[in-house]
């Protein structure tokens, strides 16, 4: 077949899927810890949507977004990022003035963008986020950030850097916007395309263009702190104020303007090196968006979040060896050697799963040998072999595979071994002889 991937999307399979779900319910406990709960949205919405949103200035609408027109006429987008989605599903389902605030809402999902595919950048890619909406007090937007580096920590890592800046009230912005403008008109001529457009439309785009020596020319630019209004320079104190009171490490990055519109006051990205060395980018990012509800039609709600991208999470995990471990199949082999022994082998089987064990049943009738190889291809610890021996004194016989000792069984106690030999909490009998695992009921 000649049909293949489409560029900038990739399938996930076997151990790296169970690697996807290990890591995302590890994420959902972090945010269930700090009081989240879940919201799924579609994965296309209204395009207009996004363009008032994410905002019409940025790289993402102008030109990462996959749009189309359905059969009804409407033009719809595959959602780029789901903040927007979250805020929309909010507003139309009048959370925002019914529910008690905050609305504190995490997703897991894809997101869809037709960037230039490279290292860490797909353009199918999927997001963990959360959203804390209808805050007021600088240090829930310290709780927030606080929850995404606690995630890494979850995860086994220590070294993360959170990069950090403030972006001011609108008038911040305005000021600095005017202020970037003469700073950028005498090169003007000599500056890409891109970059003449967004002078015209938001010259804060001009800090993120990508073209080496547009970057030399941006790291000249003057900053944003220069030009914080009292109110938005206090709120930024007190918000890292309550950072270092929570123990989490931040570099402040005074030209860390985050590529989509709608934020404002503090934005914030998490970064780390992999083992190996590489920066796939930032793994996540995020900041406060203090007008969104309302543009969309809601209360005025100030608001904080976050998305990690789940794919240079995983590579980071994976460059660290992390997920060598991960086994996508099962705990327990059981091996059926004739068509007589199916029978109680598929009963046996049933018995296993309704007891909580992974349980692989293979009623194939192979050799022993090739049976046992089958076994260790599918992770499993334990096989049980049924034969015709076994069956006729009602015993079946455990192997342990990584010990290669085995033992013969009642078959009436199988299960209860079992949950003994794996240490299993539904094991009573022993945990009561035991009380050192007593707190594993
Ligand atoms: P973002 O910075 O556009 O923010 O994306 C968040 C994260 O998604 C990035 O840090 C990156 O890890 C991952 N990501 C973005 N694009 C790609 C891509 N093409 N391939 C792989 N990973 C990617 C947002 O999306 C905001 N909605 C975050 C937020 C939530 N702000 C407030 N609440």
């Amino acid at each position: 077949m000649d049909i293949k991937l489409p560029k900038g999307t990739k399938d996930i399979f076997l151990a790296e899927a169970e690697a996807y779900e290990q890591v995302e319910s590890a994420l959902i406990n972090v945010a269930k810890l700090f009081s989240y709960a879940a919201i799924r949205t579609p994965i296309f919405e209204h395009t207009e949507l996004f363009t008032r949103s994410v905002g019409d200035s940025s790289d993402i609408v102008r030109k990462e977004m996959y749009t189309f027109t359905d059969k009804g006429d409407r033009s719809l987008s595959l959602r780029p990022e789901m903040t927007a989605g979250v805020i929309r599903s909010i507003v139309e389902n009048k959370l925002d003035v019914t529910a008690d605030l905050p609305i504190k809402l995490y997703y897991v999902g894809p997101a869809f963008r037709y960037e230039r595919p490279q290292l860490g950048r797909y353009r199918q890619f999927h997001q963990f986020g959360v959203e804390n909406i209808g805050i007021s007090s600088p240090y829930s937007v310290a709780e927030t950030i606080s929850l995404g580096v606690t995630a890494f920590t979850v995860m086994g890592f220590k070294q993360v850097t959170v990069k950090l800046n403030s972006l001011g009230d609108a008038s911040t912005r305005d000021a600095y916007r005017t202020a970037l403008k003469s700073f950028y008109e005498p090169h003007l001529p000599n500056l890409c395309p891109d970059c003449r457009q967004r002078f015209q439309i938001n010259p804060l785009r001009m800090l993120d263009c990508k073209v080496p020596a547009d970057q030399t020319l941006a790291k000249k630019a003057p900053h944003i702190t220069a030009f914080l209004s009292k109110e938005s320079q206090s709120y930024y104190a007190q918000v890292k104020t309550a950072l270092k009171e929570l123990n989490v490490a931040y570099t402040e990055d005074p030209q860390l303007v985050r590529g989509l519109d709608y934020y404002a006051d503090c934005v914030f990205e998490f970064h780390m090196l992999s083992d190996k060395g590489l920066n796939y980018g930032a793994l996540g990012a995020g900041g406060q968006y203090n007008n969104l509800v309302k543009e969309l039609g809601g209360q005025p709600l100030k608001s904080v979040g976050f998305a990690f991208g789940l794919e240079r999470l995983m590579a980071v995990l994976a460059d660290s060896g992390r997920l060598d471990n991960v086994k996508p199949f099962t705990d327990i082999y059981i091996i059926s050697m004739m068509p007589e022994t199916d029978l109680y082998a598929l009963k046996l089987s049933h018995n296993f799963r309704h007891s909580n064990f992974k349980t692989e049943l293979n009623l194939e009738h192979k050799s022993m040998k090739a049976s046992i190889k089958s076994a260790l291809k599918k992770d499993a610890i334990y096989a049980v072999i049924i034969g015709d021996q076994e069956m006729k004194v009602n015993q079946v016989t455990i192997k342990n595979l990584q010990t290669q000792e085995q033992q013969l069984v009642p078959v009436n106690e199988v299960v209860h071994l079992m949950q003994h030999l794996t240490n299993q909490p539904g094991h009573h009998h022993h945990d009561e002889e035991a009380p050192d695992h007593g707190h594993k009921e």
